[in-house]
């Protein structure tokens, strides 16, 4: 509310609801700044904020309270629940919408509100501003600037509060157990969707959804860094990437493990294995207030290239292959990225021009990999090795902590769990 300023009003609608096919719809996910501002979980829903009004600032237009829609849908807060149970000062029905946020713009030249992500809406909050303009001709201020409401909450989503940070680490918890399960269901003959479905019963068991598409890659599968198939059978001899995580009240787990299908590595898997995991080291220690964004990525770029040349999947001097960016042939996405209510979450990661600064607060993941796709180049032990290892940290002022750290990845501890299934 300081941020906007007393001249501004700020307007933010709820996800709409998506329709899959027919009259049948996607599971509701609501918008994540809105669930960042309000907790509140209805489509149908528009929160806004003007700063310094008397009767109250925070208001919420929801939908009414309906007895027949509930018997079909369930039940709704309306707006005696909106402020009863979700704190806002003020709240409408919905329908009244038009009426209400009209007189609240008037006298307000700045609207906040972000163009271009609910098309639905844009229209409508264009044409209060059209009204307002003809209004203005009769003496009312009308809306000089429309600004992206995003911008300014992104900076504030990027530091999770102790009430956020709880549910990612329970989010990074449910992903943990989901991880494990799916090591102990692996071996040959087994699906790749199986495995899926082993890391879904783990996460609604808890109340919770997958984040994201998960990547259940075996064999050649796991150096395809967007797999999304995941129907193929799991053969002995090859390495099976799973990269998942949970959905918890909104907020994201994004975890990465790399095992063999058959319960060993060979020995080539190993090296590869071993090189990503003193990786990921270098740049987890990297994750620490006062260094900027791009540290963590610089430590795991040179271990990953020292490391490529120890086992000979490149030749030369590693300094030289790290300026020439020799590695990217194996090693060709960043080490992270912001995690939080999304999974690549909101956030600039530079600011003016440099890479930001690591803070307290922040969240992040550290997921280096190498992926070695057949070559003639290459020795055939080392073809469809892919490798990836990612956690996630929250940044603490005296360093970073692994809220994934409890998931087994020490190659031994790895071929233990894949063993005792
Ligand atoms: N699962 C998406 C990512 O690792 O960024
Ligand atoms: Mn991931
Ligand atoms: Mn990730």
């Amino acid at each position: 509310m300081r941020s906007l300023g007393r001249d501004a009003i700020a307007i933010l609608p709820a996800a709409p609801v998506r329709i899959r096919n027919g009259d049948i719809e996607y599971a509701y996910r609501q918008d994540s700044y809105f669930h960042y501002l309000t907790g509140f979980a209805e489509p149908e829903a528009v929160a806004v904020l003007a700063p310094g009004r008397a009767q109250g600032e925070y208001l919420l237009f929801v939908r009414d309270r309906d007895h027949e829609r509930e018997d079909w849908d369930g039940p709704r807060a309306g707006p005696e629940g909106a402020v009863d149970d979700y704190g806002a000062d003020d709240a409408f029905p919905i329908a009244d919408i038009d009426e209400i946020l009209f007189g609240l713009m008037e006298g307000r030249p700045k609207i906040y509100y972000t163009m271009g992500i609910n098309e639905e809406f844009d229209p409508r909050v264009l044409g209060w501003v059209n009204a307002l303009r003809v209004e203005a001709r009769h003496g009312t201020c009308a809306p000089q600037e429309i600004a992206a409401l995003s911008h300014l909450i992104d900076d504030l989503r990027l530091f999770k509060s102790r009430g956020e940070l709880a549910a990612l680490r329970r989010a990074a918890e449910i992903t943990v157990g989901g991880h494990r399960r799916a090591m102990r269901c692996t071996r040959p003959g087994v699906t790749e969707y199986e495995i899926a479905a082993e890391l879904g019963h783990e996460f609604q068991r808890h109340n919770a959804v997958h984040a994201y598409h998960p990547v259940i890659g075996g064999g050649a599968n796991a150096c395809i860094l967007h797999y999304r198939n995941n129907d193929q059978v799991l053969r002995d001899g090859g390495l099976l990437l799973v990269d998942a995580g949970c959905e918890f009240d909104c907020y994201a787990a994004d975890v990465t493990r790399t095992f063999p299908i058959g319960g060993r590595f060979t020995p080539a898997q190993r090296a590869v294995y071993e090189v990503v995991l003193r990786a990921q080291a270098a740049a987890i220690d990297k994750a620490r207030p006062g260094n900027d964004w791009n540290d963590p990525h610089e430590a795991a770029v040179r271990t990953i290239t020292h490391g490529l040349v120890e086992i000979g999947l490149l030749k030369g001097r590693p300094a030289r292959l790290i300026k020439e960016g020799a590695y990217r042939e194996f090693f060709g996405h960043r080490t992270g990225h912001w995690l939080g209510l999304d999974v690549h979450d909101v956030g600039d990661y530079k600011v003016g021009g440099e890479w930001r600064l690591l803070e307290p607060g922040m969240v992040i993941t550290v997921e280096p990999g190498i992926y070695v796709r057949p070559s003639p180049k290459v020795p055939k032990e080392f073809w469809n090795i892919g490798v990836r290892i990612e956690d996630d940290l929250w940044i603490g002022a005296a360093g970073p902590e692994v809220l994934t750290s409890a998931l087994e990845k020490d190659p031994d501890a790895v071929e233990r769990l894949v063993q005792s299934s």
